[in-house]
């Protein structure tokens, strides 16, 4: 049991200080000028530094699915929640402005890795494309609106707290971000650790969603079905949403979940389709 309990600690402090790690193993590079301005090669050095130390990135096997998402809708702008190292801003901002995109606003909540983020993000040579905004993503999301920076969601990547997931995405649907024919969702890390109620919510009728409208709006965090690890992750003392949210229960989705053959997570992949009134 001492053993385990030395293993364990020496193995978290081995992973402590990993994201500056991760960039000094970039930046050290012999052949870092064939690197620059070349997004494919950071992404792949993230992954190769990820056989070493484990990092929270969308990985090379669910990548494909958003960059396939992108190379269809063609967004002119990408917002996602959650940057971490910027492996996901990279792979996808270099999609987004290949397919003729405009921008690419990745939202964070840890300073620090903004930082290693935009470090990474400006060596790949997307520094003038992808944008990283610091602070909470409810908070952000509802600026971008109020701002009119952003008027409506084409393409989210959500990848951020889990249970912020569903009501970041209501949040979206009561300010009018989100319309019909043209917003589409990627939430990562569905199966795991899983994400039990946004699932339910992207997947329920509409007048499943007006009757749980019906109860009145919310200000708090639905923890069930996280594991407490989750629940506990990144927002320490802010355990709660910022606004009442409510979302529109009239919008309709079709929803899928996308899993690589084997693999031990997936992303749900939403389209709003429509909206259903009376
Ligand atoms: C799983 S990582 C993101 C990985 C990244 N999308 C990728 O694939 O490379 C989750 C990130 O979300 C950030 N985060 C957590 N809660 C947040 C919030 N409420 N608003 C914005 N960012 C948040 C964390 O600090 C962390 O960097």
């Amino acid at each position: 049991m001492a053993g385990k309990q030395n293993q364990s600690t020496s193995a978290r402090s081995r992973e402590q200080g990993k994201e500056q790690k991760l960039l000094e193993f970039i930046f050290s590079q012999p052949d870092l000028d064939s690197i620059r301005n070349n997004p494919q090669k950071v992404v792949d050095l993230i992954d190769k530094f990820s056989e070493t130390y484990s990092f929270m990135t969308v990985g090379p096997e669910k990548g494909p699915i958003v960059t396939d998402l992108i190379t269809k809708y063609r967004p002119q702008t990408m917002i996602e929640l959650g940057c971490y190292v910027g492996y996901s801003a990279i792979l996808y901002g270099d999609a987004v402005r290949r397919a003729g995109g405009k921008r690419y606003l990745s939202l964070e909540l840890n300073p620090e890795f903004a930082e290693i983020a935009r470090k990474l993000i400006e060596l790949a040579g997307l520094g003038d494309f992808v944008t990283i905004l610091v602070g909470r993503s409810d908070v952000l999301l509802n600026q971008l609106y109020e701002s009119g920076q952003v008027k409506e969601i084409e393409l989210l990547f959500i990848d951020h707290y889990k249970p912020a997931y569903t009501t970041d995405l209501k949040l979206c649907e009561q300010l009018g971000l989100i319309v019909p024919g043209v917003s589409v969702i990627a939430a990562d890390n569905v199966i795991y650790p899983g994400n039990p109620p946004y699932l339910e919510y992207v997947r329920s009728s509409v007048e499943k969603k007006r009757q749980e409208a019906a109860k009145g709006p919310v200000r708090t965090y639905v923890t069930e079905g996280f594991l407490e690890r989750t629940v506990n992750a990144y927002m320490g003392d802010e355990s709660a949403p910022k606004f009442e949210i409510l979302g529109n229960p009239n919008l309709v989705y079709e929803s899928v979940l996308r899993q690589p053959e084997g693999y031990k997570d997936a992303i749900e992949v939403t389209r709003c389709v429509g909206v259903q009134e009376g």
